[in-house]
Parts: C-alpha cells; structure tokens; sequence
C-alpha cells in the first residue's frame, strides 16, 4: 500500500497518483475523463457552423465540479471565469484541479480581450525555422498559464495534400519532415522540459490522422489512403511529436479506410501507444464520440459508441451529454474494465500533477498584465511576421518600392483583421497594424499613398480603384481570404472548405480591371489555404503574406521598401488550379511522365520551397565528405554533406537550405525527390558560409513491399532546392 498524502508536493508525481487513484470513486474517475464547455451560449462557441447540442449553465458546472464529475473544460470565456471554476473545484470532495483548455494554435488568441497572436501555423511553417517555432510556443505557454489555462490543442501536424481543406491554415504543409519538426518544436516551446517549470502547458497532437486527405477536402469527409501514404506521409509527424514527449492526443473527425479514427483501436492503441510509445492521455474531438453512433453509425447506441471509443484508446471526452453515465454503467457491468479507467485516470492525473496544478491552479492577473501582450512577445510577433512572408514573384525594377513613388493600396484584405487568421477571436485596433496601417508609417499621403476603400469590390468601389490607379505608380492590391473564427462573411477556415482556389467573390475582377490600367501591380495575398489566380500572370509582383498576425502590416511594409529582406518559402505547393489537385513535391516519378492536361499548364504556379529574396544567393558546391559503408552506416554512423553558399547581393538575408535525396533504383517507387533536412541560415552582405548536414540510416530508408523498413544497397542521389547542382554516392 502506497504510504502518504498526495497533496504533498515533495512527493513524486507517480506516487501521488496512486495515492489520489486509492481514494476515488468510480464516479469521481470517470469524472476525470469527462470535460465540458463553459461558454453558457451556443452563438459564442465560435464554432459557427457547428451546432454546439449541449451547454450547462454555470449553476450546472458548479454542481458538476463539487461533485467530482468534470475533469477538463474548454471554451473557457475568460480567466475570472477560469479563476472560478477553480475555486469551486477547490471545495469538492478531493479537491483535484481543473485542467483548463482551449484551441492557442497561434496564440493565446481566443479568450482573452487581448492577447499576442502569432502568424497562422502555415506562414510559421514557411519560416522554415523550428527555434521560431518552439519560441512562439513558449511565449503562448506563458500567456496561458498567467491566465490560468493549462493546455492546448497544438499543434496541428496533419499533413495537407487537398488545398481545398479549409484548415489548411492551421498546419504546417505538405512534407512529413517539415511537419514532424515544426511540430516537435512546438511540443517542446509548449511543454518545456517535462513541465517542470510553472509557465509550461500541455500539447496535444492532432488530428490523428488523415484530415489533410479527406475527401474533397472537406473537414471530417472519409480518407480512403493506402498504408503507404499512412505510414510514410501522415504517420511520422505523429511519432515525431511523441518523441519529443507530446502528452495528449486528439483523434481525427474522419474515418480512414472504413474505421472512424474514434473508435480505432489500431491507431489510438497500437499505433500511438505500442509503435510510438505514447504516454499521455487521448481527448476526444468536437462531438466525436457521438458521431460513431449519429454519422459513422458503428455503433447502434450512444452507450456503444462511448465503449467504442474508450476501448479504442480515448481517455476523455470533449463535450456532450451521456459520456459520464454510460462509462459509469459499462463499468458496472463489465463491458469496460476498472483496469482501463484506472489506466485513463491515471495518465489524466499525473499531467495535472506534473503541471503542479494541485499547488497552483489559478490564473495571476497582475503576472498577466505583465505577460500578455509583453514587449518580447510583440517583437516576437513582428520577428515571426517578417520571415513567415514569400515573395513569390518580382519583375524586375518591382519590389522594393525605392524612391518617392505614388502609390495605390485597395482590396478587401487591405484593413480589416483577416490577418489574425482562424482560431482568433478579434483584437483592439489598436493592436493591430493592417497592411494600410503599415505602409502609412513608411509614406507620406496623399503624395505617395492613397488608399481606395473596396471592401466588397462592388461596381462602384471597383470603378473608383480602377481611376485611382491611373493616378498612381504602382498598385498594391490586398486580397485572399477571411477565415477570421467569429465573422459570419468568413471565406475559409473550420468548416469551409473551398471547391476552387481562385479569389472568392469579385477579388479576380477587381485585380484585372486594376491590372488593365497598365499601372503595375503587386498582388499582396492574405490566406491561410494557398491561392491560385488567373490574376498572377498579370502582377509585376506577387506577395504571400499567409495571415500574418497582428504585425503583418509592419512586416509587409518593411518587405515592400526594403527594410527587410523576404526569406519566407513555401511550405505547401501552389497548384495551377483546383483542378490540378494533387500537386506536391514528392510527387512519384510517374506522377506526370506522360500525359498532360489539355490546353492547360500543368506545373504549379509556385511550387513546395520556393520564395524569392531581393539578394542573391549562390550555391557553389554539394559534397559528400563521409560515405561509410551500408554497414556502418547501420551501426549509427552518418553521412556528411556538405554545401557552400554565398550571399552575392549588397543587402543581408536569410536563406533556408533545402537538401532533397533521391533514391536512383529501389524495390518499390519512391518519390521523385525527397526532402531529408533544411537549415535556415543567415548571411551579411557578401558572407560565404558551409553548410553541414549529417544523414543517419533512416533518411536512406524505406518500406518494402512488405512494410518492413530496410535500406537498400545502391546509389542515391543529393539535390539541393532551386539549385541544379547535385552529388550522388553509393551505400554498399
Ligand atoms: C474542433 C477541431 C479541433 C479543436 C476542437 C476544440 O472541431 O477539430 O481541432 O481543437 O474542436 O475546439
């Protein structure tokens, strides 16, 4: 019998466990796994198309907690109503803390009034920079726990294939690699070192798995894919969160191949825990559970659907009504053992008391005031902004904007708070610098900027940017997407999904009848799913801001003049069309070695890795300096490559080194190229650097015929991004 009191905190975390475990009631266990929305009216959920089916007033929460049946909530409104809840949990039979959560995927940024938030996770991805990343995640770690949240639903590693998918914005792309490392850099910048200090929170890894590929690209449709694509596409970045030490996880909506991710005891179970060797705890997604029952109909009942899932692997559910009474039930008589809620309690437990939740459960508001919104989190904000942004494309004698120049800014995208991007509540004004607030610190109006209103590109606001723009010397033009949470003209995001990838409404009109007035014209996208216009071939330039954050307008500006050097590349291929969807780098060697489409070009716009900078940068050489044999190779050694750069220009940037493998022959197809590490690396003006990479067997790796993974004897070869050089070895 385990001796001593678990509220002693000098104690070890397991110990306490087991000591608080021996203590509680089958309710109070089951209580742990159920966790509940706070928000008391459906219309401020924010999921706007997502009828919530269930809220509890606060008299109910109340009653809830002081009874021991509620273990989490989410949409917590505020930190006072965080702060509450907490006090009450203070005053129930154990007095366990409540773990608070909530979706800070870019930011604290849906609950508080003001919060710093970040870029979309898709233009972090585009900075190709995981120390940015895990930076982003500290600083909103530190913005939840001074308001007393515990957790959050990130990151978000789906690996995206389908642009369609409205949440696209929310991920980090289309290659497992880039994925996997952002991912775990942010588990890391979330977690910290095993929780230990008081300013970390819980990731989460989601949506296990296949959302990125369902079909259509419709969020929660079916994801028919082969084991292949499973285990070498949407697998890896899920183990490469847990090896980083990710300790919850969250099931995709979708099924995939027939069994709903909710009740796939193979994935939760065997995938997660036996092949990746997860040791958290596995929450539900939005009414998931009930839907094996309502959509998937797996099960015939609620109550089966809830043995489903808690037998598959979920250890808590989300939200909804019956959860509680039936595990209580199915434990009662046998159809769920003590043994598997123990295991869930248990898991649930030793995060809140590794978090140190019992000694420490509340929000600080004065440790707030100095927290949110900090001046390093600000200029953490504006350093993420400017290297998140792609300059896709630049005439020459476009961008930068140099001498006194006449210029016309317009578009729907030009000052509104698009650029927060989905999962962000609206912030003040005054925290924000929109595109037009940006360039009006560089210029002086009306002499060098005018700005037409075109807010819903009507006849008329088309009609007076179009005379604007014979006035002007060039034409800046804000356009793309709204996937801002709470705001009903959204244009993308959770639960919209897009059946093209050109400008919604009359954007496309609006920027060829400015494109027509021979002014030159800089198209400026703000976006979270990638954007393919017929408009481009007409922009002298174009720039891919993503949603950029609440300084996306500074960082734009000083991209525009110069001040800053874009270095942003794509993390995601900009097709031609929605039609030439699927178009990814690691495309199969096949994948276009025939046909073609008719009449049409078939290569992407801008495809994975690309983005311009306004210096440029020479790469000398790509050399192998270490080939051991297979053997060795086998026995943890590595191969060196090395590559040498050069920054030509007479203006400083930041260059991310692409380092792709082929593999020449192999007993099954591989991709064409296959990215197999990056580096982003900074030059002055002028500044020749050697850039090292040391590969390990599994970069050469791959999976037979037979799934079984091997490196196979032969030659391979080294290719760099843009770059035509490349360096081929052999393993033997
Ligand atoms: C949503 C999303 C998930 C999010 C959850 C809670 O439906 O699928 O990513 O964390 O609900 O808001």
């Amino acid at each position: 019998m385990t001796q001593g009191d678990f509220r002693d905190p000098t104690l070890p975390c397991e110990t306490r466990v087991e000591l608080l475990l021996s203590q509680m009631t089958l309710a109070e266990k089951v209580g742990q796994m159920c966790q509940y929305v706070a928000v008391t009216a459906p219309e401020s959920f924010g999921n706007a198309d997502e009828d919530p089916g269930y809220t509890l007033s606060l008299a109910e929460q109340a009653e809830l907690i002081r009874s021991g049946r509620v273990g989490s909530f989410l949409k917590v409104p505020s930190p006072e109503f965080a702060n509450q809840l907490q006090t009450i949990a203070v005053s129930s039979r154990l007095g366990i803390p409540l773990l608070i959560a909530t979706d800070a995927i870019h930011g604290h940024a849906m609950d508080l009034e003001a919060s710093t938030v970040f870029p979309s996770p898709i233009g972090l991805a585009a900075s190709f920079d995981p120390e940015l990343l895990h930076d982003v995640a500290a600083a909103t770690a530190r913005e939840l726990r001074a308001t007393g949240f515990h957790w959050t639903f990130s990151p978000n590693v789906d690996v995206v294939r389908d642009p369609r998918w409205g949440r696209t914005g929310e991920t980090f792309g289309e290659d497992p690699l880039l994925v996997g490392e952002l991912g775990a850099a942010m588990v890391r910048g979330y977690q910290g070192d095993a929780l230990s200090e008081p300013h970390n929170v819980l990731a989460c890894t989601k949506h296990l798995v296949g959302g990125g590929v369902a079909e259509n690209g419709l969020n929660g449709a079916p994801a028919d894919v082969s084991e292949r694509t499973l285990r070498e596409v949407l697998l890896p970045p899920f183990e490469r969160t847990v090896e980083a030490g990710v300790l919850t996880a969250m099931p995709a909506h979708n099924e995939v191949n027939g069994v709903p991710c909710h009740s796939d005891h193979s994935l939760l179970t065997d995938f997660l825990r036996g092949t990746c060797g997860f040791n958290g705890f596995v929450v539900s997604d939005w009414n998931d559970i009930a839907r094996l029952h309502t959509t998937h109909r797996v099960a015939a009942t609620r109550r089966e659907a809830d043995r489903l899932a808690v037998e598959a692997g979920i250890d808590m559910h989300m939200h909804g009504a019956g959860f509680f009474e039936n595990v209580t039930a199915l434990v009662e008589t046998g159809e769920l053992s003590s043994e598997r809620i123990d295991r869930a309690v248990r898991a649930i437990l030793l995060a809140k008391f590794r978090l140190g939740l019992f000694e420490q459960r509340f929000g600080d508001a004065a440790a707030a005031r100095e927290i949110v919104l900090s001046p390093a989190h600000r200029e953490l904000a504006l350093t993420a902004a400017r290297k998140s942004i792609v300059l896709l494309k630049n005439q020459p004698e476009t961008l930068p904007l140099r001498g006194a120049k006449r210029i016309l800014l317009t578009g729907p995208r030009a000052d509104d708070q698009s650029l927060l991007g989905d999962w962000s509540r609206e912030q003040p004004e005054e925290n924000i610098v929109t595109l037009l607030r940006g360039l009006q610190r560089f210029t002086a109006a009306p002499s060098e900027l005018e700005y037409v209103a075109c807010t819903n590109c009507s006849d008329a606001e088309i009609a007076a940017a179009q005379a604007a723009a014979t006035r002007a010397d060039i034409v800046v033009l804000a356009v793309g997407e709204n996937s801002l949470r709470n705001q009903r003209q959204r244009t993308s995001g959770e639960n919209l999904d897009r059946a093209s990838l050109e400008l919604p409404g009359r954007q496309l009109e609006l920027a060829l009848a400015l494109a027509a007035t021979g002014t030159p014209l800089v198209v400026a996208l703000v976006n979270g799913a990638p954007i393919a216009s017929a408009c481009f071939e007409a922009a002298a330039a174009i720039v891919e801001l993503w949603e950029p954050g609440i300084y996306g307008g500074t960082a734009f500006a000083e991209i525009l003049f110069g001040i800053t050097n874009p270095s942003g590349k794509l993390p995601i291929t900009i097709p031609r069309s929605v039609g030439h969807i699927r178009s990814y780098a690691a495309e199969r060697a096949s994948a276009r070695h025939r046909s073609r489409f008719h009449a049409v070009q078939g290569e992407p716009w801008f495809p994975f890795g690309h983005g311009l900078s306004y210096t440029r940068f020479v790469y000398h050489s790509l050399r192998t300096t270490n080939v051991p044999s297979l053997a060795r190779l086998l026995a943890n050694d590595a191969v060196t490559i090395e590559v040498d750069l050069e920054n030509c220009g007479a203006q400083a940037g930041e260059e991310v080194v692409l380092l792709y493998l082929s593999d020449d022959y192999a007993s099954v197809t591989r991709p064409q190229r296959e990215l197999v590490a990056f580096r982003r690396v900074a030059f002055a003006a002028g500044e020749r650097k050697t850039v090292s990479f040391e590969l390990e067997a599994k970069a050469f790796s791959l999976l037979d015929a037979r799934f079984q993974r091997v490196v196979e004897p032969g030659t391979f070869t080294f290719s760099l991004g843009a770059q035509h050089l490349t360096s081929r070895i052999e393993l033997r």
